[in-house]
């Protein structure tokens, strides 16, 4: 009996190893130092939402269909849930402690990685104009999703979730009414148009691409959760060479450069908040 589990476990790993395989050689996206545990919940929700006997029989669908593949799976795998001034703590933080070095900057440059539906960069753009920094900013959002960079870019939320955002806002150290950055149209907020002009969308793959710019902040929140230890040290590699000394990096509440082999070219900010400073002596 406990011989068989673990045979049906040993079949499994290997299907999911040639699944990620197939994916990349056919689609070019790779999957291969995702987390296990991520990837096989995503990939068992699908063939059971779609009633896919294996995953041998999901790979030879994957093969076929490309448009199974780019509006199905590959959502499955990116995971794109977001929302306004998620953890509000966070933004608090960014307030308190990340403004005064940022002031210090004649030009801001800030790169969310991960931004899915932008949610989060137009969180940023408002509380850098609440602070005074608005003249001197240029936000960057990138993703490897281009159907969720379509969606950030034309700054729409749903109307359901203002209430949500609203209180996050408040809880995040907001100085205005939230009310004074969107406008509601029956189901949805349009957000301030003025927030837009800051900020440039652009498709970045975090796996394949390479270094963007010279950043003063990174942001990059429930994104690394998702990799392995060896794609989230390449990341954060990448991260370090993207930033300018002194530079910025925030990550998200259950992220952390514990553990990742950059861990002492930072300091932490503050204890309670994933945010980091690049040390100043440093390349
Ligand atoms: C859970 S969302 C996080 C959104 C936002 N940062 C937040 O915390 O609310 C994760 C985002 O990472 C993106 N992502 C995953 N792998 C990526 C990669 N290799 N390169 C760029 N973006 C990636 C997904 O498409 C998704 O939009």
């Amino acid at each position: 009996m406990t011989v068989s589990i673990h045979k049906k476990l040993q079949n499994e790993k290997i299907e999911f190893t040639l699944l990620l395989e197939a994916i990349y050689h056919k689609y070019g996206y790779d999957f291969r130092h995702y987390s296990v545990a991520h990837i096989r919940r995503r990939i068992q929700r699908r063939l059971t939402l779609d009633g896919i006997e294996s995953i041998s029989a999901l790979q030879h669908r994957l093969l076929n269909d490309e448009t199974f593949f780019f509006q199905t799976v590959f959502h499955d795998l990116s995971i794109n849930v977001t929302e306004m001034f998620r953890d509000p703590s966070f933004y608090l933080a960014v307030r308190q402690k990340v403004v005064p070095i940022l002031a210090t900057y004649p030009f801001i440059k800030v790169w969310h990685a991960g931004c899915a539906t932008g949610e989060e960069i137009y969180s940023m753009a408002i509380l850098l104009k609440e602070e005074g920094l608005f003249d001197r900013l240029q936000l960057y959002g990138t993703d490897f999703n281009d159907l969720v960079l379509e969606k950030a870019k034309e700054g729409i939320v749903s109307i359901r979730s203002v209430k949500e955002y609203t209180s996050n806002y408040q809880l995040g150290g907001g100085t205005q009414s939230f009310s004074d950055y969107y406008t509601a149209r029956y189901s949805h907020a349009l957000l301030e148009p003025e927030l837009k002009e800051k900020i440039l969308f652009a498709n970045h793959n975090l796996v394949a691409d390479q270094v963007f710019g010279e950043m003063q902040m990174i942001v990059c929140r429930n994104v690394l959760i998702y990799f392995d230890q060896e794609l989230q040290n390449r990341v954060i590699d990448l991260f370090y060479h993207s930033l300018c000394r002194g530079g910025i990096l925030c990550l998200g509440a259950k992220e952390s450069l514990r553990l990742s082999e950059q861990e002492n070219k930072f300091n932490r900010l503050l204890p309670g908040e994933q945010i980091y400073q690049k040390g100043y002596g440093t390349d």
